[in-house]
């Protein structure tokens, strides 16, 4: 029997204590022993649940307990999860945790304290809920390098999304929709201003090469400030706005960012809506290869919590590639403002007079037809973001929205 503990009983952890019982037989057969949670870490009481009587508030009870093989963290945020998963793992116990933050910040050293120890530190849940991009890069697609990661990593954001380009509301109502949904959380900043979508990137980055990189080097946008315009705009180019999250190899250096951008219908990720995710992985043999599915929720996020504690019990997790990650060296990060796109922009005022100056600054342009009235809209050519930026304050008119294409 191997005995674990799960710290943090709210949503995941309380689906990862029910999927254990209701998986057991397949869980055994594939972890090679019955698992059984033995107690369970969180501030509160839980006296109506079936596992109320496992319920602890001292985390020494589990640290200390040898029995202990294996602590599920489903905490979230830094402090104590920190602290918690450090002692576990010095004490050689393995941890699986869905916390991204954790992992972007700290997860480089959690990894080295767990080789250090003969444990594993895990992580499936962290990125993608549901989906399975983590281990399958690090298992299935180990034998190519990639090149490039995108996806629609944040649910809450592409519910918002979804819900303006086909609803035809504002970015504040599909908020209040989504938060009296239960798919934003009451503070959403984390959420819209892409702080969650950053850290996936970070961790799909490492994932992909090794390397971590610093949060302040990616380059992250929020996407309160897009309208329904941005919407219209989109479809009449004949795509979607979509929150990105992207790592793309450029030779020794990588260009790494969160924005929104106009995904065009060509490319599945325009397709994926409401709270769904989806990551789009390009190996430099393979090719593209795309996931998809729930980046949230009880159960997806919770049965990748238990992929990583059959990972761990059967030894499947030290044949998984970059066990440990490194620190990405000085440079690796590209500048974001030497970035190249396209990029959609509106401004007020009528074609003819806006038109020439667009030309002059930006080259071969694109004017959109059928746009709002008293606005010209218009695409660049490929230009370096620093361009771009430079040179919109020069146009005669007062630039209302940019949004980079993908
Ligand atoms: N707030 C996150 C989202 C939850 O909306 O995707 C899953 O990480």
């Amino acid at each position: 029997m191997k005995e674990i503990a799960i710290i943090g009983f709210g949503v995941v952890g309380g689906g990862v204590a029910a999927l254990i019982d209701e998986n057991a037989p397949a869980i055994r057969r594939m972890a090679g022993d019955e698992v059984h949670v033995k107690y369970i870490l969180d501030l509160r009481d839980f006296p109506d649940s079936p596992y109320g009587d496992r319920v602890i508030h001292d985390v020494n009870i589990l640290l200390d307990d040898p029995e202990i093989a294996l602590v599920v963290e489903t905490m979230g945020g830094v402090n104590p999860a920190l602290t918690f998963s450090r002692e576990a793992l010095s004490r050689g116990k393995h941890v699986v945790t869905s916390n991204k933050e954790l992992v972007a910040k700290h997860g480089k050293e959690l990894m080295e304290l767990a080789a250090a120890n003969g444990a594993a530190y895990l992580y499936e849940a962290s990125v993608g809920g549901g989906i399975p991009e983590i281990r399958s890069m690090r298992t299935s697609l180990a034998g190519d390098e990639i090149d490039a990661v995108s996806g629609i990593l944040n649910g809450t954001t592409n519910y918002i999304l979804t819900r303006m380009r086909d609803g035809g509301i504002s970015f504040e109502e599909a908020l209040a929709e989504a938060q009296e949904l239960g798919y934003a959380e009451k503070d959403p900043s984390a959420d819209i201003h892409g702080f969650d979508a950053q850290r996936k990137i970070m961790i799909l980055t490492a994932v992909a090469t090794g390397y971590i990189v610093k949060e302040e080097d990616v380059y992250t946008e929020t996407m309160s400030r897009l309208t329904v315009a941005d919407m219209d705009a989109a479809k009449r180019i004949g795509g979607a706005v979509r929150l990105i999250g992207s790592f793309r190899r450029e030779g020794e250096c990588a260009a790494i960012s969160v924005c929104p951008r106009i995904v065009m219908n060509d490319n599945p990720l325009a397709h994926i809506n409401d709270v769904y995710n989806g990551v789009a992985v390009t190996g430099r043999l393979t090719g593209d290869v795309l996931y998809y599915g729930r980046g949230a929720g009880r159960y997806p996020t919770a049965g990748s919590v238990i992929a990583d504690i059959i990972a761990a019990f059967s030894g499947a997790y030290k044949c998984e590639s970059h066990p440990t990650w490194e620190a990405a060296p000085a440079g690796f990060v590209k500048d974001f403002a030497e970035s190249s796109c396209r990029m959609y922009i509106r401004v007020s005022g009528s074609r003819a007079e806006i038109q020439e100056s667009a030309a002059l600054l930006f080259g071969d342009v694109e004017i959109l037809d059928a746009s709002p009235a008293g606005k010209t809209e218009f695409i660049t050519p490929v230009l370096a973001e620093r361009v771009i930026r430079e040179a919109m304050p020069s146009l005669p008119g007062s630039v209302e929205s940019a949004v980079r294409m993908l």
